[in-house]
């Protein structure tokens, strides 16, 4: 969600003199008549009052300019040097953007703009600008050249950063603008959890049970973005090789070996299968592993063998269900048929 300013620039009053944030937007180059005016328009993000402040970068500024591109090279296959596939096609919309595919699980863009830490291992840290970078350089390898021939995309890259030189990092720039607006905050849970609805009795149940000592999920899905964007092992394996080490693969640590990223859980009863390896098809698979699954080993994090864990949670039946009745109350349809997040 987002709020478009009717001011394209702001000014800033300092003791030192008057100094302008985004400052290319007041260069004053001459346009050529080709060329749209370079007088992009300021975004502001829309978002509950009790999520944390989304980093912002003042050296991206939101724009609807910007933000406009980005969503467009998200869908372009032409951001692939072979052209054979776009960013969607692995993060389709309707599966929270994932996909259902066998081998390393693709990972939900929900929420990225809270986040610093990003891939399983957690191979890049940084800004969702460094991110986007690594995944236009180094993933898909795009070959500007084919971007840079189009005539669309010169009057959309002017527009957004009124830049003539389409390079690498400006294509991160809008991708990076579009991630920030893909914010999921409208799921049963955000309505409820400030009292707008009622949570029916299993939901409320599921709820006391994650939030609590009873399921203790809440210390690494930490409510509201239901990740504490840290790397933990969870006990899926008890020996390790290349494949399971996860973030030890980044930082040789021994202390990381079979850690790795806590991914949201918002629309996560859309995005099977599940854990890194995706070894798990459903939610039902999932709560059994922290029920009774938990494999030993020197990393486990303690808080799945606290005090009184030993022997696994000991849900029944019926605490198993209500845990994924709450799970299922944070899908948000109206972020998966956001009309601003599709194809344009
Ligand atoms: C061939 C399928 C595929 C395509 C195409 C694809 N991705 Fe991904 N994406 C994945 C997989 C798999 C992961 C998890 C990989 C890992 O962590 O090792 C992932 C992870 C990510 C993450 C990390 C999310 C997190 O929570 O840390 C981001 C960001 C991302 N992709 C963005 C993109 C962008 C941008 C594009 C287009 C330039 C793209 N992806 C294209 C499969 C794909
Ligand atoms: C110690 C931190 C920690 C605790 C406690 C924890 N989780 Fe997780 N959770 C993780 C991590 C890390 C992963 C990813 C593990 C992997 O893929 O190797 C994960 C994965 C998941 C997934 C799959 C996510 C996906 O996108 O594939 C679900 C669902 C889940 N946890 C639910 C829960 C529930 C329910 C509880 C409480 C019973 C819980 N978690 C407790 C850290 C934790």
């Amino acid at each position: 969600m987002r709020l478009e300013l009717t001011f394209a620039i702001i000014l800033v009053i300092t003791g030192a003199g008057t100094s302008i944030i985004g400052c290319k937007n007041n260069v004053a180059e001459p346009e050529p008549n080709d060329l749209p005016v370079f007088n992009p328009t300021r975004v502001e993000l829309e978002y509950p009052s009790w999520f944390p402040e989304m980093p912002l970068a003042t050296t991206n500024p939101l724009t609807v300019e910007g933000i406009e591109l980005g969503r467009k090279l998200y869908y372009d296959p032409l951001l692939h040097p072979q052209g054979t596939m776009s960013c969607s096609s692995c993060h389709q919309q309707d599966q929270a953007f994932t996909i259902n595919t066998s081998g390393t699980a693709v990972l939900a863009h929900v929420n990225l703009g809270w986040s610093n830490t990003f891939l399983w291992e957690g191979g890049v840290e940084g800004t969702i600008e460094d991110i986007m970078l690594f995944e236009v350089e180094e993933f898909f390898k795009t070959d500007v050249s084919r971007i840079e021939t189009k005539s669309e995309y010169q009057s959309m890259f002017y527009a957004a950063f009124g830049e003539r030189d389409i390079d690498e990092e400006l294509c991160a720039m809008a991708l990076a603008q579009f991630f920030r607006t893909m914010i999921s905050s409208n799921s049963r849970f955000d309505q409820y959890y400030p009292g707008d609805i009622q949570p029916n009795a299993d939901e409320l149940e599921g709820y006391y049970i994650f939030n609590s000592e009873r399921g203790d999920c809440f210390h690494c899905h930490a409510p509201p973005l239901f990740t504490d964007n840290e790397f933990h092992n969870i006990g899926l394996d008890s020996t390790f090789d290349e494949s399971n080490s996860g973030r030890f693969n980044v930082t040789g640590s021994e202390l990381d070996r079979g850690a790795f990223k806590t991914p949201t859980l918002r629309n996560i009863e859309l995005t099977a299968p599940y854990m890194h390896d995706g070894r798990f098809s459903t939610l039902e698979e999932v709560i059994e592993h922290y029920d009774n699954g938990v494999h030993s080993s020197n990393t486990l994090d303690p808080i799945l063998t606290k005090a009184g864990k030993e022997e696994g949670l000991n849900l029944t039946d019926g605490e198993k269900a209500s845990l994924i009745a709450f799970l299922i109350s944070l899908t948000d349809p109206t972020f998966t048929s956001d009309s601003e997040l599709s194809e344009p």
